[in-house]
């Protein structure tokens, strides 16, 4: 059969089953009822997640999201879905590294629901929002217990260098989904209008000094319970010293990590000054560090009810509230209780419209639940109140970009980083405005972006913006089999081809929709679809489809154990670009056999780096996708490749088992 011929038939086959599978949603939902519901949403939690988790990591077994959902309500599936899917913020995007025992500690819901095969990425998740809360304390009590937990996890991941030494810091922001995820609207404020100012482009000065502006936000250093109890006014002078004195201790106490003497110091202060305000703030402060000291979610939930309780006494000094109001927030955002951390920071705002700080913690908790849109009127307010703020300006620009308005995203995303403020120093935006330009012509300014990038420590190097390394890997963009230690699967893989080709062949022809369109937003023009068999080292649902090939690489450990990697098929039509991107991680290498490879038209190349190559039929050709690709089909028919990711050959076998699976 010509190319032209089968190529027809995949996009006509396509189509139907689009059409099927939306049919068959809409008939299951109606008569199932409640039932139902309940497998549309979870179908919606694995459906965003493989979006989500194929923009960044390419495809995924999405499927063991839903297997111990069982127990859990509709809203909560929700709710966490909205913490696991937090649409377009790539901060997200983070390497797994934390494992069953600290997801334990976040929530047994959690737990239940995907302790199995997705616990690490969604305490990630979360974890991450703590990681860019710049509230130093907690940034550091975090960072402190998640080194516990990895030191009393069995399969702790030590050798992710990128993980481990820059922590959450940096980001990874390569294969990015751009638009159009559905989110999850939980910030319970319908009826509530807000203000939506417009933010001129006119206003925004070009920061041309590096003002390393340093945020405003709220320390949270114990040391820092400074405001005075409202209530002192109506004690005596002696009375006054005595509590400041008592106040003092409870602090310094609380500095030792004596949590529990500072408990009882603070819990005797509030007997006899039940309205304390910095007794009460004392108290919820000594109770988060003692849960992150037991690592007890029950005694962290205990502590939100004294912050609570500090932001709505009518005495309350404004900068308590402020701090207290923050850490609430950011507090709920560890717990996986976004919707709870967006409506305290929409409170705060109510309280402090102004508040740049607030403003922004308020943007991010919109992107964390997905409410992209609100995140953007927030940070236009943020812009229109101070024009110059980068913490809003990347984040706008951010936002700006991966809904597709490229030139606009650059534009903040630029005027951010230059700004060297608090928070903008990140991979993902030096991605993006990377990204941003180069898609908008800019190229040359692109490549200053990435150079600047490296030379600050964001990526390996210009072209290897990887961000989960193991540092001391060799790294090159194209590999033989010899270096890359695959001759015998290369041996296999390139006399088998046939059987391989036929095998998909007929999957394409007969397996109606199986091929997947490639929905990372990695393509500038044409059709591109995938049909994954393995990713992160999970057999896929469609690998029964395919025997023979499965069985195939299901003897090659190296490749289907490639955690940090996929087997998939991929299969091009003419007239497809693929913009230039990144994979996620040095850790492995990447093995194309060409298929169906058409020599007509102008033919398909890929550039890896500064170098292009194409494919043979039969022939196995090894890139490191760490560094920056990009991918041409100009011929006549289509391009059939089936791509198998391998370990590098410098990762030790250790690494492989406990290295987090992307
Ligand atoms: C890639 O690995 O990004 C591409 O080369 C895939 C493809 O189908 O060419
Ligand atoms: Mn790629």
């Amino acid at each position: 059969m010509s190319g032209k011929v089968r190529k027809r038939n995949i996009t006509k086959h396509e189509q139907q089953t689009n059409g099927n599978e939306k049919a068959n949603l809409k008939s299951r939902s109606v008569s199932r009822g409640s039932h139902g519901i309940l497998i549309i949403l979870f179908m919606m939690v694995a459906i965003t997640w493989g979006i989500a988790a194929s923009a960044y990591f390419g495809l995924v077994d999405y499927k063991a999201l839903i297997v111990h959902g069982t127990s859990v309500s509709t809203s909560d599936i929700m709710q966490y879905t909205s913490a696991l899917y937090p649409s377009q913020y790539e901060a997200l995007r983070h390497p797994v590294r934390s494992l069953g025992e600290a997801l334990i500690y976040f929530d047994d819901l959690i737990f239940s629901l995907f302790v199995k095969k997705e616990k690490t990425s969604y305490i990630d998740k979360r974890r991450v929002v703590v990681f860019n809360f710049p509230l130093e304390k907690h940034v550091n009590s975090i960072k402190d217990s998640s080194q516990l937990y990895e030191k009393t996890s069995a399969n702790a991941v030590s050798n992710d260098d990128s993980a481990k030494d820059s922590g959450f810091s940096k980001d990874h922001t390569n294969d990015k989904k751009i638009s159009g995820e559905p989110t999850n609207h939980v910030d319970g404020e319908a009826s509530t209008k807000e203000e939506q100012p417009q933010v001129a482009e006119s206003k925004m000065k070009p920061t041309q000094e590096k003002n390393k502006k340093k945020s405003s936000q709220a320390k949270t250093s114990s040391s820092s319970l400074k405001a005075k109890s409202g209530s002192s006014n109506q004690l005596s002078l002696e009375q006054n010293k005595t509590l400041l004195k008592q106040l003092q201790e409870g602090d310094e106490l609380l500095k030792k990590k004596k949590v529990n003497e500072a408990l009882s110091v603070f819990e005797k202060i509030i007997s006899s000054n039940p309205s304390s305000p910095s007794a009460i703030f004392g108290k919820a402060e000594a109770l988060n560090q003692k849960s992150l000291q037991q690592r007890s979610n029950k005694i962290l939930i205990e502590s939100l009810k004294f912050y609570d309780q500090v932001i709505n006494l009518p005495n309350c000094p404004k900068k308590l509230k402020k701090k207290a109001g923050l850490i609430k927030a950011e507090r709920h955002i560890f717990l996986g209780q976004l919707k709870e951390a967006v409506i305290t920071l929409k409170k705060m705002a109510e309280t402090f419209p102004r508040d740049t700080d607030i403003l922004n913690q308020l943007g991010v908790s919109y992107l964390y639940v997905g409410n992209t849109e609100k995140a953007q009127k927030v940070y236009a307010k943020v812009l229109s109140i101070d024009p110059d703020n980068g913490f809003a300006q990347v984040h706008f620009g951010f936002i700006l970009k991966t809904a597709g308005d490229w030139i606009k995203g650059a534009y903040y995303l630029k005027l951010g980083i230059e700004s060297m403020a608090e928070g903008t120093q990140e991979g993902k935006f030096y991605f993006h405005l990377g990204d941003a330009l180069h898609r908008t012509n800019r190229s040359t300014e692109a490549d200053e972006i990435y150079k600047l990038g490296a030379k600050n420590g964001l990526f390996k190097s210009k072209y290897q913006r990887s961000l989960y390394n193991v540092n001391r890997l060799q790294s090159h963009p194209f590999w033989t089999p010899a270096e890359a230690k695959v001759n015998n699967y290369v041996k296999t893989l390139e006399s088998k081809w046939k059987m391989i080709r036929d095998e998909a062949l007929n999957v394409m022809d007969v397996e109606k929709g199986l091929f997947i369109p490639e929905e990372e937003s990695l393509k500038d023009t044409g059709d591109w679809k995938q049909l994954t068999l393995y990713a992160r080292g999970q057999p896929q649902k469609d690998c029964k489809r395919l025997p023979k090939t499965c069985a195939l690489v299901s003897k090659m450990p190296n490749a289907h154990g490639c955690t940090r990697g996929q087997i998939k098929f991929s299969i091009m039509m003419p007239g497809t670009h693929v913009w230039p991107h990144t994979g996620p991680t040095n850790c492995r290498l990447r093995m194309h056999l060409g298929l169906v490879i058409p020599k007509t038209g102008q033919g398909a190349w890929l550039r890896c780096a500064d170098q292009n190559r194409t494919w043979e039929e039969g022939k196995v050709l090894i890139f490191d996708d760490s560094f920056e690709h990009e991918v041409w089909q100009n011929a006549e028919s289509f391009r059939l490749i089936l791509i198998v990711d391998v370990w590098h050959p410098d990762i030790t076998e250790h690494e492989k088992k406990t290295l987090s699976p992307i």
